[in-house]
This record gives structure tokens, sequence and C-alpha cells, in this order.
């Protein structure tokens, strides 16, 4: 029997890595963070020395990448080569890179396969822009979560000031647009909904009546 998998993309702060582990909690299934893979490659190019230029070196580190997602104490750690990057990859700067290594279409194969073996019994909820598309094209449920550009600079923004970092909401939005024009522009793996995918406009929509409205669908598919 096939494992099931729910697919969830779209841009950057329409809430898609909250919204994922929380629907994968509540299942019980397997989470996969797919950006953090396009951040840890950028991460790991970066430590080495590595120009975000090389395609093949950049390739390369991302087959070879050296990772593992431990629980610590109740918490999901980020660990790249033994050392913990969870903060590290979360910056803006880091968001930024991982979108320049995104691009580079031997750099979004090498991490194919990696991606599909988090595919296990129970099931997979799956993160990213091309979890639909490229990714999982079989998955039985697809969805589209966006919101509108301001509304995701406001969350963004309300997130980081609750961590105590300073930001600008303006320059926050104009980030958001420029990462968008990047995802959506590109030659390999655009970011766009699957024909299959339903899309979810959650610029009104709490957080729990996103997961409420993702379980419901799955339901009615299951
Ligand atoms: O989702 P997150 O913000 O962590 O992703 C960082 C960047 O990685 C995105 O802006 C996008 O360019 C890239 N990405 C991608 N395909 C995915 C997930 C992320 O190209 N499946």
């Amino acid at each position: 029997t096939k494992v099931p998998v729910l697919t969830i993309d779209g841009p950057g702060g329409a809430g898609k890595g909250t919204i994922s582990s929380l629907v994968a909690e509540r299942l019980g299934w397997h989470l996969l963070d797919s950006g953090a893979l396009y951040r840890l490659t950028a991460q790991a190019a970066v430590k080495h020395g590595v120009s975000l230029e090389n395609e093949a070196a950049l390739a390369s580190i991302a087959a070879s990448l050296d990772v593992e997602f431990p629980v610590e104490d109740g918490l999901p750690c980020t660990l790249l080569e033994g050392e913990d990057v969870g903060r590290a990859i979360r910056t803006e700067q880091a968001g930024e890179r991982a979108s320049k290594v995104a691009a580079l279409p031997q750099v979004r194969s090498a991490l194919l396969q990696r991606q599909r073996d988090f595919c296990q019994a129970p099931g997979l909820v799956a993160d990213g822009r091309d979890m639909g598309t490229v990714v999982f094209p079989d998955a039985p449920l697809k969805i589209f979560l966006t919101a509108s550009a301001e509304e995701r600079a406001r969350r963004r923004y309300l997130q980081l000031q609750e961590a105590g970092v300073d930001a600008s909401l303006s320059s926050l939005l104009k980030e958001i647009q420029a990462r968008d024009a990047r995802d959506t522009q590109r030659s390999v793996a655009p970011l766009k909904p699957a024909d299959d995918a339903i899309t979810l406009d959650t610029t009104r929509l709490s957080i729990p009546e996103v997961v409420d409205r993702l379980t419901e669908l799955l339901a009615q598919r299951g």
C-alpha cells in the first residue's frame, strides 16, 4: 500500500511551516521541511567557503549534506555536521541565500531523492514550493497556501518582534516581494500551484482554522 502524502506549497511567510508541523503532529505523520534542505545547503557552502555561484560544487554539497533532525528535550533540532544551526538558518540572509542556491537545477536534482526518502508510513506532510508539482506529483491531497504579501510581512514582523529582533515592516515587505519574484520566475521548478492543488488563502484565517480545514479536506479524500 502507498504511503499517503499531503503536500503544502506556497510563498514564504504564508504559514506553511507552522501549519505543516501542526497537521503532522495531529495526524502522527512525518514532516518534510524541504526549505530547510536548501537553507542547509547554502549554510554548508558558506561554512566551507564555496561560492553561491558554483553550481557543480553546490550540487555536490547538497548530495552529501550531513544533516540530522533529532528531538532534544522535546524540541526539534537541526544539526549540520553535528553543529546546531537551527537559528542560523532562519535569518532573512539565510533565506535569501537558500533561494539563490534553490534556483540551480543541479542542486534541485541532488536533493530530490533525499526529499522522497522522507515518505514513510504512516504518512508524510511535505512543506515547500514544488512538493505537489515535482517531488510528490502523485500525492492524493495538494494544498497551495497563500496570503497577501502585506499580511505575510506583518506576520513575519510580529514573529521577529516576539523573538526580540529589530525589524522594519517596509523592508520585510520588500524582501518578501523580492523572494516571491525569484521563486516564481526561475526556470526550474518555479513556485506555482499544481494543476490539481486546492488553493487556500489564509489572509483572514487563524492558524487553528487552517489546521481544521486541512484535516477536514484530508478526511474527505482519505
Ligand atoms: O520555505 P523556506 O523559506 O525555508 O525556503 C527557503 C527558500 O528555499 C525559498 O525561498 C525557495 O527559494 C527555496 N525552496 C525551494 N523549493 C522548496 C523549498 C524551498 O526552492 N521545496
